[in-house]
């Protein structure tokens, strides 16, 4: 069987991309610290596919742990989910942004680099376009970042590029999320975060089963159909499921440095998360219309076709399957 190395896999978008990697057939192997996971994810693992995946609790930036592990057996891939994630949280603790996502990320290539593992998959973000000039997003679209943890995605987008440049057999996919929400429709794996969630949707679904009183929307005076922030809200399997496909590309590609978006190409806005949350759960979620939130954009979804044509893949599921799917994981 072939290994695949998962970092960050016990996490929100690495877990349902572990399921999908068993179920194409791949030995996975899971390194995470289990900063922002919990080691229970690997039973839920198992129940849905029949086999729990291999996991070492350690971090990325642990250069030693690392070739012992590239070392004890053959890894033909690596995909690299490991890193934080919140915005708000990346202004406060700069340097532990910059710390576990791009000293992180160098110390994974270069033990990677020492082993000859020269097949790679990123996590990238739809952060990395910032306030988009126009819609949709084609993946040419000018870079910026407005905040460090989207510095950290456009510096981490350089370094594969000036790698990929600098050595023959390089393999690198560097994909750029949009707004991934869902969870596996067994209900067995979700987004769990810890605390207040930052992102919309975990917050809508606790409001859902009374966790919390009411969603605050951040702002109804942008230029959108009903005023409210507009997104390209990504069911998780779908994303999963693109990442097998860059995988195989990779992993079939002579030397290539794939940039591609992950997204549906359809944008909705908060009321409609809101509405459609309301219809899966078949609850009232009570909200208030408040001030913009600084730094959000108006509007933001992908162009498509780059990832269709590179990788045959395209997302399938609704919105009303991300929050019916959503729901029965926070109601469990
Ligand atoms: P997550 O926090 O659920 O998963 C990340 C995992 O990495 C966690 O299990 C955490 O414990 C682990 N981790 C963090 N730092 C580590 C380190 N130094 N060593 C080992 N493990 C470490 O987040 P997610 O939503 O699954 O995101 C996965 C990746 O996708 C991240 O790189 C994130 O920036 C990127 N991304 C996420 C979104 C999103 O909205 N969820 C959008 C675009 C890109
Ligand atoms: C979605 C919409 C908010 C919360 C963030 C990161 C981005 C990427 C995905 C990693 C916006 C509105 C939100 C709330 C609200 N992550 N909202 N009330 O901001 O598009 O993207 O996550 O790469 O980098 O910035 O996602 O879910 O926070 O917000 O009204 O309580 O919901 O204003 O319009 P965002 P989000």
């Amino acid at each position: 069987m072939t290994t695949i190395l998962v970092t960050g896999g016990t996490g929100f978008i690495g877990s349902h991309t572990t399921v999908a990697l068993q179920q194409a057939g791949y030995h996975v192997l899971i390194l995470d610290n289990l900063s922002n996971s919990s080691v229970q994810v690997l039973d839920a693992i198992a129940t849905i596919t029949g086999t729990r995946p291999e996991f070492i609790q350690g971090d990325i930036r642990d250069a030693a742990l690392l070739d012992s592990l590239f070392a004890a057996q053959p890894v033909s891939a690596v995909l690299h989910f490991a890193g934080l994630k919140a915005v708000g949280e990346s202004v406060a603790m700069p340097l532990a942004y910059y710390d576990n996502n791009v000293h992180g990320s160098v110390q994974l290539l270069q033990a990677m680099q020492r082993a000859q593992v020269r097949t790679l998959v990123f996590s990238s973000s739809a952060t990395v376009y910032g306030d988009p000039q126009a819609l949709p997003l084609t993946e040419d679209h000018p870079r910026s970042a407005t905040n460090p943890y989207g510095h950290t995605k456009l510096v981490v987008e350089d370094i594969l590029e000036n790698l990929h440049a600098s050595e023959a057999g390089w393999r690198i996919a560097r994909l750029r999320y949009f707004n991934p929400v869902g969870a596996h429709p067994s209900g067995l794996i979700g987004e769990a975060p810890q605390g207040v969630p930052n992102n919309l949707m975990p917050y809508v679904a606790q409001v859902a089963t009374g966790q919390r009183e009411r969603v605050q929307v951040f702002g109804n005076d942008y230029n959108t159909p009903d005023g409210t922030g507009v997104r390209d809200y990504i069911h998780v399997t779908d994303l999963a499921d693109g990442h097998v496909h860059a995988l195989q590309y990779c992993l079939q590609a002579r030397q290539d440095l794939l940039t591609v978006n992950l997204g549906t190409g359809v944008g909705y806005s908060v009321l409609d998360m809101i509405r459609a949350f309301e219809q899966a759960s078949g609850k009232t979620i009570a909200y208030d219309i408040v001030g913009r939130r600084t730094g959000d954009i108006a509007a933001c979804w992908a162009d498509t076709e780059l990832a269709y044509e590179k990788l045959g893949w395209r997302a399938r599921k609704t919105i009303q399957d991300m929050c019916d799917d959503a729901w029965r994981w926070e109601s469990k």
